[in-house]
């Protein structure tokens, strides 16, 4: 019996034909794990690996190198809300956007919310400069966020 879904097995081999080795689907696996269950578990590691044909430490290997993924002990909330804290932003207040959202949420960077639904992180540049300050959220941008737009936004993240 697999620990992984189904739909998550299929999703995974629908990568291997369009990657030139299926060592290269390695990352995009672990993001279709890491977006479905907000963490990785060993034993989807194993399973990565299996369907890889690597070794599960080759694949934890390069789940720990980019320091994205969240693990067992520690999983993402329902939104991951990454502030952005390089050059445009800081210029903007970034700073101490990051602090009102520490304030507001009761949380500090790399948390989330007692009740699950907010993840708070910095990120470095999210590419949306123009905008700054910028937050993201998932994977959606959102620019020039005000002390007020950050009240909006936890609002509309905590209904
Ligand atoms: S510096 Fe914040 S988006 Fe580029």
């Amino acid at each position: 019996m697999s620990f992984l879904s189904e739909t998550i097995r299929k999703q995974i081999e629908a990568y291997i034909p369009r990657y030139p080795s299926k060592q290269a689907v390695t990352l995009p696996a672990l993001h279709i794990v890491h977006d479905e269950l907000r963490y990785v578990p060993k034993e989807a590691i194993e399973e990565i690996a299996e369907m890889l044909d690597l070794a599960p430490s080759e694949v934890y290997d390069t789940m720990t190198f980019y320091q994205f993924f969240r693990e067992k002990h520690n999983p993402l909330g329902k939104t991951r809300l990454w502030v952005c804290r390089s050059l445009a932003c800081h210029l903007r207040g970034a700073d101490k956007l990051l602090d009102h959202f520490c304030d507001k949420l009761r949380i500090h960077p790399g948390e989330t919310t007692k009740d699950g639904k907010i993840t708070l992180e910095f990120a470095e540049c999210i590419g949306a400069c123009e905008g700054a300050p910028c937050v993201l959220i998932n994977d959606e941008h959102r620019l020039n966020i005000s002390h007020e737009k950050a009240d909006q936004l936890i609002n509309e993240l905590t209904k």
